[in-house]
C-alpha cells in the first residue's frame, strides 16, 4: 500500500466520508503504511504456522514473531525479549496480570480511574474472595501516590494502576506509585493502554512488575493484538493451556517465558503488524508523538477559548496523554458526538468509554462526555475544523 492508497482509504467515502478522525484512544486509524504492508505480507508471502514446522515458512515466521517482540522490548525498555507476552489485546494482559497473580485472601489496592478491563476482572476475583480497596483519584483524575500510600496500611499483595486515562488523558505518577508500593511488600501491575505509543514508556526506569499493553492503540498496530509485559521475578499463573510446539509429549505446560503463557498458533499478522508499527514508532512516528502534544494542548486551550464547554482531567498546560473530553452546556455529549459524525464527518466517542469509575470520580457519571482522542496522522488543521465545528455547535 502507498502512501497515497492510504490517503484515498482516508477520504473514501465507502469508510463513511470521515473528514477527521477523533477517536484514537478506542482504536488508530489509519495505520502506517508500513503496518499495512507487514499483516498483508504474513498473510500472503509469509503464513507459515510458527513455532510448530521445520520447513522454511515455519521458520520463516517463527524469526519474524521473534524480531518483532524483540524489538517490541527494546522499545519498551524491557531488558528481555522473553518478558514480553502476545495477547489478544490490552484487556486480555490485564485479565492475565489480574487473574494469573490474585488468589483468595490477598488484598488488592485500585486506583479509582480504571477501564472496566482492570475492574470487571477485579470484580470477579472479588466474588473468589480477594480484597479491593478502591482509592480515589482527585477529580481531575490524578492518582495522589500519598493515598496509595495509605491504603497500603494492611499487607497488601499488589497496587493496581492505570498510567494514563482514556477518559481525561491524566498521567498517573507511576515511578512514584511504584516506588512506595514495593516499600510496603506490594507488586505494582499497570493498565498502559492510553500510554504506550504516546509517551515514552521506559520499563527500566517504571520499575513496574506488569504492564499492558493495546497494540492497536497509540502503538499503531493491528486490532486483535497486544502484549504483556512481566518482571523476570513476577511469577503469575497462565490463562489458557495448550499446544505450544514443544515439550508435546507432557500434558503439563512448559515454565520458560513466553510459551508458558502463549498456547495455540499465535496471531502472526498481528504480531509482524505490532513490529512494523514499533519500527514506525521509534523512526519517524517520533516526531509524531512530539506532534500530538502540541495539537492537544492546541485543542483543549481553544475549547476554552470558545466557552460552552466543560473540559475534564488536568489544567491547560500540564502534561496530559492525547486525550480531551468535554460536557456541552447545551445537548449531551452523545448528541453532540452525532453532530459532528453527521454534519462534519469528525469522529469520537461519547459515554462512559467503558470506565464509570472514572467518570464516578470526575462527577460525569450521568452524563458521560464527549472524547477526542488524538494520534497518528492528524495535523493542525484538522483540529482547527473540529474547533470550528464547536464554535458552530456552540451558536
Ligand atoms: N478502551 C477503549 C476506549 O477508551 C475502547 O475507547
Amino acid at each position: 500500500m502507498t502512501p497515497e492508497d492510504l490517503e484515498r482509504a482516508a477520504g473514501d467515502s465507502a469508510v463513511g466520508g470521515v473528514s477527521a478522525y477523533f477517536d484514537h484512544a478506542a482504536t488508530s486509524w489509519p495505520k502506517p503504511t508500513g503496518v499495512v504492508d507487514a499483516v498483508v505480507r504474513a498473510l500472503t508471502v509469509g503464513g507459515g504456522s510458527p513455532g510448530r514446522a521445520a520447513h522454511r515458512l515455519g521458520l520463516e515466521a517463527s524469526r519474524e514473531i521473534y524480531a518483532a517482540r524483540t524489538a517490541c522490548a527494546a522499545f519498551l525498555g524491557a531488558r528481555r525479549s522473553k518478558d514480553i507476552i502476545f495477547t489478544r489485546g490490552c484487556t486480555e494482559s490485564c485479565n492475565l496480570m489480574l487473574k494469573g497473580l490474585l488468589r483468595a485472601g490477598d488484598r488488592v489496592v485500585v486506583s479509582s480511574m480504571e477501564h472496566n478491563s482492570v475492574a470487571r476482572p477485579l470484580a470477579v476475583l472479588a466474588r473468589l474472595g480477594v480484597e479491593v480497596v478502591r482509592v480515589a483519584a482527585h477529580e481531575n483524575g490524578t492518582m495522589d501516590p500519598a493515598s496509595i500510600e495509605a491504603a497500603l496500611s494492611a499487607p497488601t499483595r499488589a497496587v493496581v494502576c492505570q498510567h494514563v486515562s482514556n477518559v481525561t488523558g491524566t498521567i498517573q505518577p507511576i515511578a512514584e506509585i511504584t516506588r512506595i508500593a514495593h516499600n510496603a511488600g506490594a507488586v505494582v501491575l499497570v493498565d498502559g493502554a492510553q500510554a504506550a505509543g504516546h509517551l515514552d514508556v521506559d520499563l527500566s526506569q517504571l520499575g513496574v512488575d506488569a504492564y499492558a499493553v493495546s497494540g492497536h492503540k497509540g502503538m499503531l498496530g493491528p486490532q486483535g493484538i497486544g502484549l504483556l509485559y512481566l518482571n523476570p521475578e513476577l511469577e503469575v499463573d497462565g490463562l489458557l493451556e495448550g499446544g505450544t510446539g514443544g515439550g508435546s509429549e507432557t500434558v503439563e505446560m512448559p515454565s520458560s517465558r513466553p510459551d508458558r503463557y502463549e498456547p495455540g498458533t499465535p496471531n502472526t499478522p498481528g504480531i509482524l503488524g505490532l513490529g512494523a508499527a514499533v519500527a514506525f514508532l521509534g523512526g519517524e512516528g517520533a516526531a509524531q508523538r512530539d506532534q500530538e502534544q502540541l495539537l492537544t494542548q492546541h485543542l483543549h486551550e481553544g475549547i476554552l477559548d470558545i466557552g460552552g464547554y466543560r473540559v475534564s482531567g488536568p489544567a491547560p498546560g500540564s502534561p496530559r496523554g492525547p486525550v480531551v473530553s468535554v460536557v456541552p452546556d447545551s445537548g449531551t455529549p452523545p448528541e453532540l458526538a452525532a453532530w459532528l459524525d453527521r454534519e462534519h464527518g469528525i469522529a469520537c466517542r461519547a459515554g462512559l468509554h467503558c470506565a464509570p469509575w472514572a467518570h464516578e470520580t470526575m462527577g460525569t457519571r450521568d452524563t458521560g462526555t464527549c472524547r477526542f482522542g488524538l494520534g497518528y496522522g492528524l495535523t493542525e488543521t484538522h483540529v482547527d475544523m473540529l474547533l470550528d465545528a464547536l464554535r458552530v455547535y456552540r451558536s
